[in-house]
C-alpha cells in the first residue's frame, strides 16, 4: 500500500495516459518522478529523467527512493516485431528488474485489451479479468509478455503487480465499440490510484474500463482493489450514433462485433510506422 506521501515513478510520463494521471496524483499529495525518452515543454513532474527504459543505469538513478512504479512507456500500436521486442518486452523487464533492485515492492503495468484481442465478445455476461491470453497482433503479444513478466516478478520475488488490461482510453468515446470499451480519463486516475492505495497486494489482472452500460468486461478484478468507475460512455451514445453527423454514425465493424480486439483483429490493424528502418 502506497499512501499519498509516496514518491511514484511514472515511465512514459510524456504520453497521453500519463497526462490523465500526473496532475491528479500530485493533487492527492504524491510526488512524481517522470521518466520518458522525451521531455515535453509542459513537463510537470517534480523530477524528470529523460532516458530510455532500456537504459538500466539511468533507471537505477531515476528509481532511487521511489515507493512504487507506474510503467506506461511503450509502443501503443502494432509495428515491427523488433521495435516491440526492444521497447515493450526488454523495456518492461528492465523496469521490473531495476525496481526490484531498488527495493520497490509495487509496480503497475499498462497491459492492454489486445493481449486477449481474439477472445470473442460475449452474447451476454462479462469476460473475466484473467481470461486466457489470446493476442491479436505483435503488439498484443508484447502486452501478454508484459503480463508474464509481471507474474514472474510477483511469484519469484514477491512484488505486488497490477496488470491493467486497458480497453480504450480516450477523452470521449468516438465510435460504437467505445460505447462498450471506453475508459474515461477520470476513471483511469481512479484505477491507478486504487492500484497504489489498495492493501490487497499480490498479482492482479484487471480490466481498465469505465462503468459503461454496454460494457462486456468484468468489474470484479477492479472491485477487489477498490476501483469503482463512475463514467458511462452511454452519455455520448446519441452523438456517436447520430445518423446526421458529418461522415455518418461511427458504427462497429464486423471485427468490433466479434472480438474484444476489434479492428486490431482485421487484416490491417492500426499501425505505427516502423522506427527501425
Ligand atoms: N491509451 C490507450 O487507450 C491504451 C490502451 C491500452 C494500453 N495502453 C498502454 O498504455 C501505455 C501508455 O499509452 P499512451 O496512450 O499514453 O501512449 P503514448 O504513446 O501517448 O505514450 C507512451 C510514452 O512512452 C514513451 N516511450 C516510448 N518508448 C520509450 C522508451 N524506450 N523509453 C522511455 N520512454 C518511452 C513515449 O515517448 C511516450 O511519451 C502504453 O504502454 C500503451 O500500450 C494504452
Amino acid at each position: 500500500m502506497t499512501d499519498s506521501t509516496g514518491r511514484i515513478a511514472i515511465t512514459g510520463a510524456a504520453g497521453s495516459l500519463a497526462g490523465d494521471l500526473i496532475g491528479g496524483l500530485q493533487r492527492d499529495g504524491y510526488s512524481i518522478v517522470g521518466i520518458d525518452q522525451r521531455t515535453p515543454a509542459d513537463a510537470c513532474a517534480a523530477e524528470w529523467f529523460e532516458c530510455s527504459i532500456t537504459d538500466r543505469d539511468a533507471l537505477a538513478i531515476a528509481l532511487e527512493g521511489c515507493d512504487a512504479v507506474i510503467h506506461l512507456a511503450g509502443i501503443p500500436l502494432e509495428t515491427e516485431w523488433g521495435d516491440l521486442l526492444r521497447t515493450n518486452i526488454d523495456g518492461t523487464q528492465a523496469v521490473l528488474e531495476m525496481a526490484r533492485q531498488a527495493g520497490i515492492r509495487r509496480v503497475v503495468l499498462a497491459s492492454s485489451i489486445h493481449s486477449a484481442g481474439y477472445v470473442e465478445v460475449p452474447d451476454d455476461g462479462k469476460v473475466d479479468d484473467d481470461v486466457v491470453v489470446r493476442p491479436d497482433t505483435f503488439y498484443g503479444v508484447s502486452k501478454a509478455a508484459v503480463e508474464a513478466l509481471g507474474s514472474l516478478y510477483h511469484y519469484r520475488h514477491g512484488m505486488d503487480i497490477f496488470c491493467l488490461r486497458i480497453a480504450g482510453r480516450f477523452q470521449r468515446p468516438h465510435d460504437e465499440r467505445m460505447l462498450s470499451a471506453w475508459l474515461s480519463p477520470a476513471d483511469a486516475l481512479r484505477l491507478f490510484t486504487a492500484c497504489l492505495t489498495t492493501s490487497n497486494g499480490g498479482f492482479h489482472t484487471i480490466w481498465g474500463v469505465s462503468a459503461n452500460t454496454r460494457n462486456y468486461l468484468s468489474g470484479d478484478g477492479g472491485e477487489a482493489i477498490g476501483f469503482f468507475p463512475r463514467d458511462n460512455a452511454e452519455d455520448y451514445a446519441d452523438a456517436v450514433l447520430d445518423p446526421d453527423q458529418e461522415g455518418g454514425p461511427t458504427l462497429a465493424s464486423q471485427w468490433d462485433r466479434q472480438y474484444l480486439g476489434g479492428d486490431f483483429c482485421s487484416p490491417n490493424p492500426p499501425r505505427l510506422k516502423s522506427r527501425s528502418a
